[in-house]
């Protein structure tokens, strides 16, 4: 069971699934420029149409409605509001959210708004992007545009979403927008950067609110789990988990350090050695602002035991052991152990702001998407993530994706939707796990049990 007042929801991110790329003058994005790299996405991929979010807003509101979801994590496309990410504001793109934002209310639906999910402007990219000093106070500056225009309605705000991907994926290795492949200490710096626009913008948020706000963000979570409850095990996981061992962005501790404690781990700053920049040191107080809530992505992880020396030793994933269409390992004891270590390390209330499993569904002869898999996947970690709650830890669990959308770089070959989604004619249906969710969250997850 879960406690009272435990936040249910479903989340989405607006390249992912608004479309209308060209409509009512929104500029464009990184994504929209990847998109058309020969060889970058899938398929050669878009997100132009995506699943028309923009023109079905109303339709998708009320899908949601008719679920029963209580919160919804969805982001706002910069570039839509500010075209050229700076200066001039697109009224009519401000406008979408706008709408949205009432309809949710309408619907009864919380909204919780994540301001930046990759869609970075394409103007401001050119500028430099994240490697120029300028971009925090750029977020800032469009974080007081969406504040000014939404928090007299909006109360939950998520600043960036997982830092380790489009800095990691975007500017190192080059594999998502905008494709760069910087140099570690360069990736270093844009990373920094990117941290100290978190912090303006939750300065900015608390500042100028209209209604007294939640902040938080919504980093991933890299979790290593122990594969016993063996205090060393524990040990050994909870180790490993905070470690920055790699000269990359796939870590915790070198983006959450920072934003929580007011420092770079010294694991980190061991690991990128000379590469490592020089930051003046007021900075940090500037990176770590007061947060309501660390959200966390989660939708795997890696078991750990001790060692002889009580060292942490990976134990693989069992040869032919459950997995997604994505290949990611089914793992949820994930869902226990990134939310304890986190809120043990950071001492915040502990949101799962995405989870969910990507799963090669179709519409069957009788017209339904059966997905037992994803029903399966979700109870087994909804389980786990109970615990996590009943102590206290976590107080919020967002299913990702409320529709089948964009995946980033696989294209639409990934479906990760409680709503099956056909993209040649636009139609939505229920899938299974769609149906089961409702009902999970109308007995407050008393459902997992069965
Ligand atoms: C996360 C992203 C989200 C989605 C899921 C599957 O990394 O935040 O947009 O692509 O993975």
């Amino acid at each position: 069971m879960f406690p009272n007042g435990f936040v249910w929801g479903a989340a989405s991110s607006a390249y992912q699934i608004e479309g209308a790329a060209r409509a009512d003058g929104r500029g464009e994005s990184v994504w929209d420029v990847f998109c058309r790299t020969p060889g970058a996405v899938h398929g050669g991929h878009t997100g132009e149409v995506a699943c028309d979010h923009h023109g079905r807003m109303g339709d998708d509101v009320a899908l949601m409605k008719s679920l029963g979801i209580p919160h919804y994590r969805f982001s706002i496309a910069w570039p839509r509001v500010m075209p050229d990410g700076v200066g001039r504001i697109n009224e009519k793109g401000l406008g979408f959210y706008d709408r949205l934002v009432d309809e949710l209310l309408r619907a009864g639906i919380t909204p919780w708004v994540t301001l930046f999910h990759w869609d970075y402007p394409q103007a401001l990219h050119r500028r430099g992007g994240w490697q120029n000093p300028e971009s925090p106070q750029w977020f800032a500056d469009y974080t007081r545009v969406i504040v000014d225009r939404l928090s007299d309605r909006v109360t939950r705000w998520m600043t960036i979403n997982e830092p380790q991907i489009f800095l990691g994926q975007g500017h190192l290795l080059g594999t998502q927008a905008p494709g760069l492949k910087l140099s570690v200490g360069e990736f270093l710096r844009a990373g920094h950067h990117a941290l100290l626009a978190h912090g303006m913008s939750a300065q900015v948020i608390r500042a100028h609110a209209k209604k007294p706000p939640i902040v938080g963000w919504a980093p991933c979570g890299r979790v290593d789990y122990p594969v016993s409850e063996s205090p060393a095990d524990i040990d050994a996981a909870r180790t490993r988990m905070f470690d920055v061992y790699a000269r990359d962005a796939w870590n915790n501790s070198w983006w959450a350090d920072p934003v929580v404690l007011g420092r770079y781990p010294e694991s980190g700053i061991k690991t990128f050695g000379a590469e490592m920049p020089k930051f003046p040191d007021r900075d940090m107080q500037t990176i770590r602002q007061p947060l309501d809530f660390y959200g966390v992505n989660i939708y795997s992880g890696t078991a750990y035991r001790a060692g002889a020396s009580g060292e942490p030793v990976e134990v693989p994933h069992p040869v032919g052991g459950p997995q997604t269409a994505f290949r990611w390992p089914i793992t949820p004891e994930s869902l226990y152990w990134g939310p304890r270590f986190l809120h043990e390390r950071y001492g915040l209330p502990i949101i799962i702001t995405e989870n969910g499993m990507a799963n090669l569904d179709f519409v069957s002869g009788d017209g339904a998407v059966h997905d037992p898999q994803r029903i399966e996947y979700t109870r087994t970690y909804l389980r786990q993530l109970s615990r996590a709650a009943r102590e206290g830890r976590a107080t919020g669990y967002f299913h990702w994706s409320i529709l089948d959308n964009f995946e980033w770089a696989e294209g639409y070959s990934m479906r990760f939707g409680l709503v099956h989604v056909d993209y040649a004619t636009q139609k939505r249906t229920l899938k299974d796990s769609a149906k089961w969710y409702s009902k999970v969250i109308a007995s407050n997850g008393a459902e997992v049990s069965n």
